[in-house]
């Protein structure tokens, strides 16, 4: 009788996991889930994944079993650290070699690369075994650094990740950065695109996108894990929402300088026309394609429609407005809100709940209040993490 060897279900994840990985276009999303399936297959209780950029490592995304068992978020963060052989991502980072070592507190004096235990300190966790891997690109170079932490024996013992581990990370870590090569062509193409639209409206910077898309996204991920979607649906339409919510107001292209700049209030034609952006943004994204080309339009046609009616272009009224703007809306307002624009200071945090808190008595969707609430601490740091330059 074949035997059936101990890693045959984490072979057969490994393949299914790649596939999936094919399909997703959106960089933060598709970090997230390398990282999530990357721990999966190789038990591990937490990690945190890299991007090369130049001479720094930029830290994209972190995950924690032990921590979010006692009930703590992990925060939304992002800093950089040298690309250097001083820390072992670095190390792996210059040499391309994958690291797995057994108890990081017993690395030996004579390597390159030392232990930094001051995530350990402030955490109260304690990394024991970490298994480091390149992602390296079909030109050899690496683009990204995975770092899986504390492989799981039970609930309670970590023990040393076994070598077959590595191979099946090393061959995940390929595909993954073939993905991730393309995430970062679709995010530079999107952000041209922004940049097109912030040459006609200052408030439409980089920052003010990156910010709606990842606040759209944690609305959405609230609502959707409250109405239990399919894990394979839920990953599909967070990637293609980061995405289309960043270009919700990529029909202000079409409006005129002298409306887009102009200091003082509009008058009652200007902001006939100024409201065009809407539709002008839906006629650029139309034939649509794909769903991600239909999500972006309804995006850009709808995000100021309100829920009692009186928004525009179409005056639509409660479920007429497609889903994604109105999820898309409550995040753009919010970010109007929270920042500095040249005609304002950015209001106090109590200040914004007042008012969001009004909106959703006749603007937004009153079934989103609730998620939009459980999720103002992760938007206030995705807010920090995407600050105007
Ligand atoms: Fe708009
Ligand atoms: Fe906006």
């Amino acid at each position: 009788m074949p035997t059936v060897s101990p890693y045959s279900e984490s072979f057969e994840r490994v393949l299914a996991a790649g596939a999936i990985l094919v399909n997703i276009g959106d960089i933060d999303i598709l970090l997230e889930h390398i990282l999530t399936e990357a721990r999966f297959f190789t038990n591990a209780d937490a990690g945190s994944i890299y991007t090369v950029e130049g001479d720094v490592l930029s830290f994209r995304h972190s995950q924690n079993d032990t921590m979010t068992s006692r009930g703590k978020r992990i925060p939304y963060t992002r800093f950089t650290i040298p690309k250097t052989k001083s820390s072992m991502a670095g190390y792996v980072a210059c040499t391309g070699e994958i690291l797995n070592i057994d108890d990081v507190r017993k690395i030996s004096g004579e390597a390159p690369y030392s232990f930094d235990d001051s995530y350990d300190r402030i955490s109260y966790y304690r990394t024991i075994s970490t298994l480091t891997l390149p992602l390296i690109n079909n030109r050899h170079a690496v683009v990204g650094i995975l770092q899986l932490i504390n492989a799981k024996a039970d609930q309670r013992e970590f023990i040393p990740f076994q070598s077959p581990m590595e191979l099946f990370g090393k061959y995940y870590a390929t595909l993954g950065a073939l993905a991730l090569e393309r995430a970062m062509m679709t995010r530079t193409l999107l952000m041209r695109m922004v940049r097109m639209t912030e040459f006609r409206d200052p408030k439409e910077t980089g920052p003010h996108v990156n910010r709606v898309g990842s606040y759209s996204v944690a609305i959405y991920d609230s609502w959707a894990k409250a109405h239990k979607i399919q894990d394979s649906d839920r990953t599909h339409n967070r990637d293609i929402l980061r995405m289309a919510a960043m270009l919700h107001d990529l029909g202000k292209t079409g409006i005129s300088d002298s409306i887009l700049k102009k200091p003082d209030k509009l008058t009652a034609e200007e902001r006939s026309t100024m409201e065009n952006h809407c539709s002008i943004g839906a006629e650029v994204l139309q034939n649509c394609e794909s769903t991600f080309d239909e999500m972006a339009r309804d995006i850009a046609l709808s995000h100021h429609e309100n829920w009692d009616g009186s928004g525009y272009p179409n005056g639509l009224k409660g479920e007429e407005i497609p889903f994604m703007a109105r999820i898309t809306s409550i995040a753009d307002v919010f970010d109007a809100l929270s920042s500095k624009r040249a005609y304002k200071e950015p209001w106090t945090d109590s200040r914004v709940n007042d008012e969001m808190e009004k909106l959703f008595k006749n603007k937004f969707d009153p079934n989103l209040r609730d998620h939009f609430i459980s999720q103002l601490e992760a938007l206030r740091e995705i807010k920090e993490s995407y600050p105007e330059e």
